[in-house]
C-alpha cells in the first residue's frame, strides 16, 4: 500500500467501461486466495523508516489482535488458502543490518508464522522494507546486497523444510536503479537456494511492484535472475495493483478493474513462460470496488495460467471501522463477519 505521498503519477489510467452485473470469483481459477495479515509492518514508512514503537503484532497475547483467529476463519468460512505476512528487516535483526535474526524478535514473528501454518495455509513471509534500510537503499548506498542476503539466508534455514512457506523478497522497491536492484535480487535468490531449494520466492520489481510496470520497467532485467542451475523454476514474480483512481490504495472509491493494466501483463508472462502473483490488491467497503474488484478476480480467475494467486490488503491489526481498505473480519462471541469485498469477491 502506498501512501499518498509516494504516487507514480506517470500511469494513465485508463477507466473500466461500466457494467450492471456484479460477476463472482472464478471458482476453478487461481491456485492461491488470502489475505495479507498486516500488524508486524506497523510504522514503517516507504523510505524504510521502521518506528518499532508503532508495530502491532496481530497475536493476540500480545496486542490483542487475534490473527491466528482470523486466518482460521477465513480458511474455514471463505476457502482462503495463503497468508502474507509483512514484517520489518529491523525488527527481526534488532537494529543490525547484516546481523544474526534476534531470538526474542524472530520467536514472536514465528508465532504468527506458525499459526498460518497450523491452519493448513500457505504462508508468505514478507520483508516490507520498499528496498530500503532506514532511507537508503540496499546496495545502492544503504546496507549491502550480502547484508540484506544474509537476512534471507537465516529466514530461509528457518524454513526450509516447510514448501508452504513462500519468500517474498522485498515489499513494493520504487525510485532505485533497476540493473542495481535487480543484482541485489539475484543475490537473496542465490543465497535462498543453498539452503532452501524447493520453495516459491516472489521476485519484486520496481515501481512498488505495480503491476503496469512490470512487463515494461523491471520485469525483463529480472528475466535474468535465476537459480543456482540456471532454471527459474520457482521463481514468481510479485505485483501489486490498486483499483482507486491514483492507484493508491489510499481511497474507498474504485474506478476501474486494472484488466487493461493485466493484459499485457498475462501477454508478456505467457511469452516468456513465467507467473505472477498479485500480494496486494484491494479496495474500500463500496459498491464500486466490490464491482471492480470481482471484475478483476473473474479476470485474473480465467487468466490462471499466468496468475497463481491474490492476497488482498488487509486483515490483521488494522481497526476495521476506520481502515479504508480493511477486509479484517469481525467477531461477536464466536461469529465472524467478513467485509463485503471477502464475500462477494474474494470468497471460495
Ligand atoms: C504468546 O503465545 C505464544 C504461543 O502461542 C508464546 O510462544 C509466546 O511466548 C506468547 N507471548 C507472550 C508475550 O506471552
Ligand atoms: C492448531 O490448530 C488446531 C486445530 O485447528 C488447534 O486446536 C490448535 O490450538 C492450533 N495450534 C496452534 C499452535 O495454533
Ligand atoms: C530439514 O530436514 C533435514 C533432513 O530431514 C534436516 O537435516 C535438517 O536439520 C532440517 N532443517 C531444519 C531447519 O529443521
Ligand atoms: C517507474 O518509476 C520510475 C521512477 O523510479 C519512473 O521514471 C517511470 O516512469 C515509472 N514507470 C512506470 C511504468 O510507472
Ligand atoms: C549457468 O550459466 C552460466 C553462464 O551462462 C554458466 O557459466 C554456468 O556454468 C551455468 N551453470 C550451470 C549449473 O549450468
Ligand atoms: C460496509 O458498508 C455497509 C453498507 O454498505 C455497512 O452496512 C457496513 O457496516 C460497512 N462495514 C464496515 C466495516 O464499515
Ligand atoms: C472459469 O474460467 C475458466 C477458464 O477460463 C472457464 O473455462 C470457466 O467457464 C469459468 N467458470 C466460471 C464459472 O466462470
Amino acid at each position: 500500500m502506498l501512501s499518498t505521498f509516494s504516487l507514480f503519477s506517470t500511469l494513465v489510467a485508463t477507466l473500466a467501461v461500466q457494467v450492471t452485473a456484479l460477476p463472482s470469483a472464478n471458482r476453478t481459477g487461481m491456485r492461491f486466495m488470502g489475505a495479507n495479515i498486516a500488524g508486524f509492518d506497523f510504522g514503517i514508512t516507504t523510505d524504510g523508516v521502521q518506528d518499532l514503537a508503532s508495530m502491532t503484532p496481530p497475536l493476540s497475547n500480545v496486542s490483542g489482535i487475534d490473527g491466528a483467529g482470523q486466518m482460521r476463519h477465513f480458511v474455514q468460512t471463505d476457502g482462503f488458502n495463503i497468508f502474507r505476512l509483512p514484517v520489518g528487516w529491523k525488527y527481526l535483526v534488532n537494529g543490525t543490518p547484516g546481523g544474526k535474526l534476534d531470538a526474542a524478535n524472530f520467536a514472536e514473528y514465528n508465532t504468527l508464522v506458525q499459526s498460518c501454518l497450523n491452519t493448513t495455509a500457505h504462508c508468505i513471509v514478507d520483508i516490507h522494507n520498499y528496498a530500503r534500510w532506514e532511507g537508503q537503499i540496499i546496495g545502492q548506498g544503504g546496507p549491502s546486497n550480502e547484508q540484506f542476503a544474509s537476512l534471507w539466508s537465516q529466514l530461509a534455514t528457518k524454513y526450509a523444510n516447510n514448501t508452504r512457506v513462500l519468500f517474498g523478497i522485498m515489499n513494493e522497491p520504487h525510485d532505485l536503479d533497476v540493473a542495481a536492484w535487480v543484482d541485489t535480487v539475484q543475490a537473496v535468490v542465490t543465497a535462498i537456494r543453498m539452503v532452501a531449494p524447493k520453495q516459491t520466492i516472489l521476485l519484486p520489481g520496481s515501481n512498488y511492484t505495480s503491476a503496469g510496470a512490470m512487463s515494461t520497467v523491471a520485469g525483463p532485467l529480472l528475466m535474468d535472475v535465476k537459480n543456482p542451475d540456471n532454471t527459474t523454476t520457482g521463481l514468481v514474480f510479485d505485483v501489486h495493483q490498486y483499483l482507486d483512481y491514483d492507484y493508491s490504495g489510499t481511497h474507498t472509491t474504485c474506478v476501474t478493474n486494472a484488466i487493461d493494466t493485466y493484459t499485457p501483463l498475462a501477454a508478456w508472462l505467457r511469452a516468456n513462460g513465467r507467473q505472477a502473483f498479485t500480494t496486494e490488491t484491494g479496495g474500500g467497503n463500496t459498491s464500486s470496488c466490490v464491482q471492480y474488484v470481482c471484475e478483476l478476480m473473474k479476470f485474473l480467475n480465467a487468466n490462471s495460467d499466468v496468475f497463481i494467486g491474490t492476497v488482498a490488503w488487509a486483515a490483521g491489526s488494522f481497526d476495521p471501522s476506520t481502515y479504508e481498505l480493511s477486509v479484517v473480519p469481525t467477531r461477536v462471541g464466536s461469529t465472524w463477519t467478513d467485509a463485503e469485498l471477502v464475500t462477494s469477491c474474494l470468497k471460495r
